[in-house]
């Protein structure tokens, strides 16, 4: 599996830049559009007056300008030629937030200071048509009115051949066109003594103020030559009036010369007034100003518009032209038409293209996930294939293999179960005459041995009659052949084959029941086995001095006959209880070794019966076994019962499995070897029996020490400092390979030589016995006359060492191995009673201290390594050094005598004396 991951990886990446490189493309396809995208403005109109056609013309130029410029937005509002209204809704429009302000002031003054205002607060004022009083605006742009004026005096001065009466009708007074349009005539016809304005009319640039003004000064409208209206509606109205009263119609002059129905040019190809002033209204000039201004590119700040006589002489002219540009206005309307359609149709088409780029990049992305995901697809399973090929191959092997093992194994079963026929007929020799010698025996210890030699024969036949009975309920299936029987008696007469070991032991044998019978059926040969099992197993891990109860009872329900066996015994931690049902466990009680085949045997014969065993233990509390056993005949099939069938009296099985209980009690061997040998052995073994052969064979010789485990090894070992130390590898607690390693390493015990004893033959064993420094190492089965020889060979190799390390030894010896550790100590001893030669209080306890190790210690040490008592190695010292100082150094007798520690010089005499043969003074002079 994990062998595959790279692939995955790969595949994962691929469809990584594939997705990556997609959303780059479509994103930079939209990216192009958003960034040539230009900003967005609001223009604020604010027109003073919209009734008229002037007016409405000039917001549709701007409107038809405003077409090429999508980005601009108009809000337009118009104030009915009230001045104060214009200015609260310029208000307005700056509230609106607007980019540009375009105006066209009702009155100059009055809104002068709202222009001012926003020119000064930075938004941008384009002035149109009508002027204010101020600087303060960004352009203007409108027709120069005062031209106006003047072109239409000189032309009215030709029309009138210089002389004759005018009328004027002016606009609204306070409005920058009537003003300068009245300044230009006025300066016209001043050239002209014989022009004389007769009258002065304000028609506030309305058509009906204008007549109704007129009709007010209707006496003195009879001799006049000329009308000049400052628009084309007040001329008409001028027209009306005269036309209205029949009166002799003057020459009329009106301004602006619009091109539409009802319009300046109309009246004057109609013949209704004589001429008209284009007055062109800036609409479209304004917008293209504000879109400069807007986007910051250079702009006149004053843009006057040109203006010329519309008369009869040129009005088809202008008119055909006006209608020209209409014409070519309705038909740029059209193609803008056309052209938004387009734009319609490109933005939905473009719309379009991304979701059909986007699905092809989608089906693209896809496309190569899944080309991707078959290619590693293809690639999985080429490797799947592989290692399935490579797991079937394992798997054939495996199973050869363990064909293999189970024939092999059957083979070793079959061989084991071979042997051990055959191992049932020699036992069986060896068995009777045995008998007959333990009965005419009379010899203590010769009984003793075959007392012994009787135990293990029947620990034989225990082993191997289960071996058998195992492989037949493996191989064959034993069959039941069930009885009736009470179980009550029958336990209690198992029960009563232990009553001897009980007392013996001091332990709590009891059979506890309320029922005087329950009747099973079982087979009786095989329960028999259950039942000695569990208490042979009771009174192993049963301490003396412990309890074992077997109660008896029936379930509740009548359906069960329930064996329980309690006990207080050293009890069994969870692993052990998880496993304690399976062949060939042997537990962790090593000292309690068995063949781990007992209770896996019971459990089978329990089953045979349809029956159950279960365990219940807690380390350190005891353990409860409990049986149960289906009453009636329901579970079993009617071979399984043989009726009239007696099994054969429990006698053999008692034998089998009790005679070995009995073998633990040894009573406390320690005192009869109490004797005073020269050497100590420190037996360290679990099984009792061969530490009490050991003990037997090796009293005679040795002051035996007995431990059972390592610790108490360890414990003997430096209590006791014995001479030699025999262990068992294998025994509870620490092992003797860890304990020769803990005694070798200490300087209290490191010279004392251990043999390490084993059943356990592999050579990697004794090698790693030997390097953790154990002296010499035997296995079992051992010849005991081959293990004294080592002994005694071991112990005298110690001596030699003893001889020396004292100093009179031999140079051939002088190679002899010694622990480190050894050398190390007789180091430090020797030199610590040389630097203490003169000190008379020096003495074994200064030693201990300063060495750290106890006086039994230091003895023993000192006695093992030197042969010598630590006291008598003091003086000896300190007499040697005096020979020496006698010998080489000019020094009185009691000199030397303080010198090497003695306190009075009589002392040293007497003591020297006593050593040598030879007073000092004889031995200084000699
Ligand atoms: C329209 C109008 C025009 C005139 C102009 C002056 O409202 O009266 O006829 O030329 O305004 O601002």
């Amino acid at each position: 599996m994990i062998r595959l991951l790279p692939s995955i990886k790969f595949a994962a990446k691929s469809h990584f830049y594939l997705i990556f490189f997609h959303a780059v493309l479509l994103l930079h396809l939209c990216g192009c559009n958003a960034t040539n995208k230009p900003d967005e403005y609001v223009i604020g109109f604010s027109q003073c007056v919209e009734s008229d056609a002037w007016r409405k013309t000039m917001l549709e130029e701007m409107k038809r300008e405003l077409a090429f410029h999508p980005n601009l937005k108009l809000i337009y509002k118009q104030a009915d030629g009230n001045s104060e209204k214009q200015i609260s809704q310029v208000k307005e429009l700056l509230s609106e937030k607007v980019d540009i302000l375009i105006i066209s002031p009702n009155e100059a003054d009055p809104l002068t200071p709202i222009v001012e205002q926003t020119f000064n607060r930075g938004i941008p004022v384009i002035v149109v048509d009508r002027k204010i009083s101020t600087p303060s605006y960004t352009a203007f742009v409108g027709g120069d009115n005062y031209q106006i004026g003047k072109i239409a005096g000189q032309y009215a001065a030709s029309l009138m051949s210089g002389k004759g009466n005018i009328i004027v009708i002016t606009g609204l007074p306070k409005s920058t066109p009537a003003i300068e349009r009245d300044r230009g005539f006025a300066e016209a016809i001043k050239s002209f003594p014989a022009i004389k304005v007769a009258e002065k009319v304000n028609g506030e640039w309305y058509k009906q103020k204008a007549k109704d003004e007129l009709l007010k000064i209707a006496g003195s409208t009879s001799n006049v030559d000329l009308v000049f209206a400052h628009n084309d509606m007040m001329a008409y109205s001028a027209q009306e009036v005269y036309k209205e009263k029949g009166l002799q119609k003057p020459k009329i002059i009106g301004v602006d010369g619009l091109p539409c129905d009802s319009c300046g040019m109309q009246f004057v190809s109609s013949g209704l007034i004589t001429a008209t002033m284009l007055y062109p209204t800036g609409g479209e000039e304004a917008i293209r100003l504000a879109v400069k201004i807007l986007s910051k590119e250079n702009f006149e700040k004053e843009n006057n518009l040109q203006t010329t006589v519309i008369d009869s002489t040129n009005v088809k002219l202008m008119q055909l032209q006006a209608t020209k540009i209409t014409s070519q206005q309705r038909s740029i309307e059209r193609q803008q038409n056309v052209l938004e359609n387009l734009k319609t149709i490109y933005k939905n088409q473009r719309t379009f293209t991304y979701i059909l780029v986007f699905l092809l990049v989608a089906a693209t992305t896809l496309g190569g996930i899944v080309f991707f995901s078959l290619r590693n697809n293809r690639k999985i399973n080429k490797q799947l294939q592989i290692r399935n090929e490579e797991i079937l191959e394992q798997k054939n092997k495996i199973e050869e293999m363990s064909s293999k093992a189970h024939e092999a194994n059957e083979a070793k079963v079959k061989f084991f179960t071979n042997i051990s026929h055959e191992f049932r007929t020699p036992l069986a020799l060896i068995l009777a005459p045995l008998e007959e010698l333990l009965a005419q025996s009379k010899n203590q210890s010769q009984l003793q041995n075959l007392n012994l030699i009787h135990k293990n024969v029947f620990r034989l036949f225990r082993l191997v009659n289960q071996l058998l009975d195992f492989r037949k309920i493996e191989v064959e299936r034993m069959k039941v052949r069930a009885t009736e029987n009470d179980i009550v008696s029958f336990v209690a007469d198992i029960i009563e084959s232990y009553k001897s070991i009980a007392q013996k032991r001091n332990i709590d044998l009891r059979l506890i029941t309320n029922e005087r019978q329950i009747n099973v059926w079982f087979d009786a040969s095989m329960i028999d086995k259950v039942v000695f099992n569990l208490l042979s197993n009771a009174f192993k891990f049963t301490k003396d001095e412990g309890f074992i109860h077997v109660y008896l009872s029936k379930t509740e329900d009548g359906k069960n006959a329930v064996i329980r066996v309690e006990d207080n015994g050293v009890g069994m931690a969870k692993e052990a209880v998880e496993r304690v049902f399976e062949a060939f466990y042997q537990g962790e009680y090593e000292n309690y070794k068995g063949s781990g085949l007992g209770l896996a045997l019971s459990k089978e014969l329990v089953k045979l019966h349809g029956g159950s065993i279960n365990v219940k233990s807690e380390k350190g509390k005891g353990t409860e076994f409990e049986v149960r056993l289906l009453v009636g005949t329901d579970h079993f099939s009617p071979e399984d019962l043989a009726e009239g069938y007696t099994p054969s009296p429990i006698q053999y099985e008692r034998d089998i499995y009790t005679s070995d209980l009995e073998g633990q009690q040894r009573t406390n061997r320690e005192v009869s070897y109490n004797g005073l040998k020269e050497h100590s052995v420190l037996i360290i073994e679990d099984n009792p029996e061969l530490r009490g052969f050991l003990a037997d064979r090796l009293s005679s010789d040795y002051e035996i020490l007995e431990a059972v485990n390592g610790q108490e090894g360890l414990q003997h070992a430096f209590d006791s400092v014995p001479d030699i130390i025999i262990s068992d590898v294998v025994i509870p607690g620490k092992d003797g390979i860890a304990i020769t390693n803990i005694l070798k390493n200490d300087v209290r015990t490191s010279h004392i030589p251990i043999v390490l004893l084993t059943a356990k033959t592999s050579v990697e064993q004794q090698i790693e016995g030997m390097k953790n420094m154990a002296d010499a190492y035997i296995t079992k089965p051992f010849n005991l006359q081959f293990l004294q020889q080592s002994l005694k060979s071991l112990l005298a190799n110690r001596s030699k060492l003893k001889d020396h390390f004292t100093g009179d030894i031999s140079s051939s010896l002088k190679t002899q191995t010694v622990n480190k550790l050894d050398k190390k100590f007789i180091n430090e001893f020797t030199s610590l009673v040389e630097s203490n030669i003169a000190n008379d209080d020096f003495g074994v306890d200064d030693i201990c201290k300063q060495l750290g190790i106890s006086k039994v210690q230091l003895y023993r040490k000192v006695k093992a390594l030197l042969n010598i008592n630590v006291n008598d190695y003091i003086v000896e010292t300190r007499l040697q050094k005096a020979k020496f100082l006698l010998q080489h150094e000019e020094f009185s007798i009691g000199e030397v005598a303080y010198k090497v520690g003695f306190s009075s010089p009589a002392y040293f005499s007497t003591v020297f004396k006593s050593k040598f043969g030879i007073t000092p003074k004889a031995f200084k002079e000699k």
